[in-house]
């Protein structure tokens, strides 16, 4: 069933959510960037710019998560990451908010410190700040194993804790990034163009299964095309298709698994680590626009789209959109990797 944007901002509306992200982000052209490239005209959509804590894509899906947890009488938010986690920063940063302590199960292992200032800069310095209460967990692969065994500890002691998976990656979070399509739907026709394509890294899937949804209801003629930075692309894919079937049931509307496109070779050697064509990314946003992108997620998101330009994937007289999904505190934690 395909319904219209109309529809769908009708069906959004009955999700109610906390208002502590600051939305609409701007949609802007990247009219440096796009003569350097001389590729298709670039846009951005600044979901880095959703404010809260350094803002950044979780807190779109936080404000609906977090809604949940409050009407649910919640008394503690437990969530967790790896040690730079932009993620497990921005619960952190919407608890402190709410008045609500915060639990975080820190991720220690999944790659090793690429930097002196990797254990204690950026988001995990951010952490603290926000007073998060944290607790340093081995990585075993599964994400949110060390997480649930938290809410249970919690529980034990006569908390209410509420759960927040990995990456806010869940139904709801979902739900909550098809409202970016009708930002993006809006504000694109402000501009007067309807764009070939959307491209954003996605890792714990929840950012790509939004769009997909959002955007086969009301952006039909647009692709979204989700770099892999995890180096897990048919994991990523999958997770995206899960997570996009149970948000399409909670919104109503139909989905096609077919249109979901997960991009590989662009993650580098490994989760984590950036490679020659993230720092370049990050180099070429810094310097033609002023953006900040991190070596985890945004840095290498730009680095595949580059790629694909380059490979002359769009036309000179396409639009194409980068959704900024945030990161930049992590930048300051690999500052001393990236020689720049
Ligand atoms: C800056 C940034 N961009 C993108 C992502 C990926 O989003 P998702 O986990 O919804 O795929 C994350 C997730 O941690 C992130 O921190």
């Amino acid at each position: 069933m395909q319904i219209d944007r109309k529809l769908l901002i009708d069906r959004l509306a009955a999700f109610p959510r906390l208002g502590l992200a600051d939305l609409p982000t701007p949609l802007e052209p990247m009219k440096r960037l796009t003569a350097h490239l001389g590729g298709p005209r670039l846009w951005i959509k600044r979901d880095d710019a959703t404010g809260l804590g350094f803002g950044g894509n979780k807190l779109r899906k936080l404000d609906y998560v977090l809604h949940d947890a409050v009407s649910d009488g919640a008394d503690t938010i437990v969530s967790g990451g790896v040690v730079q986690s932009n993620s497990q920063r921005q619960v952190a940063a919407v608890a402190a908010k709410l008045g609500l302590p915060c639990h975080l199960a820190v991720y220690h292992g999944r790659l090793a410190p690429p930097t002196p200032e990797y254990e204690t800069s950026g988001n995990a310095f951010l952490n603290r700040l926000f007073g998060a209460q944290l607790h340093d967990v081995p990585w075993t692969g599964d994400r949110n194993a060390a997480i649930r065994a938290l809410v249970d500890d919690l529980r034990a002691q006569g908390r209410k804790p509420y759960f927040v998976p990995y990456g806010v990656s869940n139904a709801l979070g979902a739900v909550a990034y098809a409202t970016t399509i009708c930002e993006i739907e809006q504000q694109a026709a402000r501009w007067g163009f309807k764009p070939a394509a959307i491209v954003h890294c996605t890792g714990s899937a929840g950012t790509q299964a939004g769009l997909v949804i959002g955007a086969a209801s009301a952006m039909p003629d647009t692709r979204i095309v989700g770099i892999d930075i995890d180096a897990e692309p048919a994991r990523v894919r999958s997770d995206v298709v899960t997570l996009a079937r149970q948000a399409a049931d909670l919104l109503g509307v139909g989905f096609d698994d077919t249109i979901v496109e997960v991009v590989a070779g662009h993650a580098g050697p490994a989760y984590g680590v950036p490679h020659e064509a993230t720092i370049e990314a990050i180099r070429l946003a810094g310097q033609s626009e002023a953006l900040v992108l991190d070596p985890v997620y945004s840095g290498k998101g730009l680095a595949g789209l580059i790629a694909m330009i380059r490979q002359g994937r769009w036309r000179n007289d396409e639009d194409v959109i980068f959704l900024h999904t945030g990161g930049a505190p992590a930048l300051f934690a690999y500052q001393s990797a990236l020689g720049i």
